[in-house]
């Protein structure tokens, strides 16, 4: 039996999000360059895409390029942005058959301009898809998004458009790159590590993880399947105790 054939359908993750980690390491292995590895990476991009997709999860969130990987050597970087422009060039067209918006969260503006220039085309280009949400973690990092909220509901407070007596959850949530998305409920990281690296940590709180040591270059639909199908053998207490829950 498949972990397709094994997965619940009544009881699928809304939203999903995927540290994609290890292609470096997938390269190294190969004895080529970190960027070969960036680029079989694409290959598991479409294919956790199609899978989420297939089964009807509602969002998908893959961290692509966190903040801190900017420091990485230009070369790797530079490297990183072409791909980033071609691969969404090359794709809008499935996006659109397969009826997938492509949204993105981040710092958005510090990315190059040819490279934001893309992204926002293929952006307005699939608006108004409807089957599943497609967001792009670039330049992103957590702490970044939670100091921003922190600016911009400071900023209401000085204008007299907000008390601080009344921030709540859900208006700090409004703040944040993700307002409006469901909270993620699996969060699934590849390569071995089992850190978070500055990902969501707001929207994370209640989220089951899901390491696996595959490599993310050699990801493919059965393993998001597999982790779907472990997900689905927890138990979410939420702070209750199990027999509060039946
Ligand atoms: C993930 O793979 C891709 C990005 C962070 C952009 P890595 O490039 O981090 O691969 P490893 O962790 O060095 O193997
Ligand atoms: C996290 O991976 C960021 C992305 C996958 C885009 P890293 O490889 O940058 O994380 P660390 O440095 O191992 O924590
Ligand atoms: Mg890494």
């Amino acid at each position: 039996m498949s972990f397709k054939e094994k997965i619940d359908i009544s009881k699928l993750p809304k939203h999903i999000a995927i540290i994609m980690d290890g292609n470096g390491r997938w390269a190294k292995q190969r004895g080529e360059h970190r960027v070969v590895g960036h680029q079989h990476g694409v290959t598991s991009v479409r294919e956790a895409v199609e899978a989420a997709a297939e089964i009807g999860v509602q969002y998908l969130t893959l961290y692509a390029f966190s903040t801190e990987n900017w420091n990485r050597p230009k070369e790797e970087v530079m490297a990183l942005m072409q791909l980033l422009v071609s691969t969404i060039n090359n794709e809008v067209k499935t996006l659109n058959e397969n009826d997938i918006r492509l949204q993105a969260i981040g710092d958005l503006a510090s990315l190059p301009p040819d490279c934001l220039a893309e992204l926002k085309e293929a952006m307005k280009a699939t608006a108004s898809n409807k089957r599943m949400n497609l967001v792009l973690a670039l330049s992103y990092s957590s702490r970044w998004e939670i100091i921003n909220a922190v600016k911009q509901i400071a900023m209401d407070i000085e204008k007299a458009k907000l008390s601080a007596v009344d921030i709540t959850e859900k208006v700090f949530e409004s703040q944040l790159c993700t307002a409006g998305f469901p909270e993620p409920e699996l969060m699934i990281r590849t390569s071995g590590e089992h850190r978070i690296s500055n990902f969501l940590l707001w929207q994370l709180s209640y989220a089951e993880l899901y390491f696996t040591d595959k490599l993310w270059p050699d990801f493919r639909k059965e393993d998001l399947f597999e982790a779907i199908v472990d997900y689905q053998s927890r138990e979410r207490r939420f702070g209750k105790t199990s027999e509060q829950l039946v």
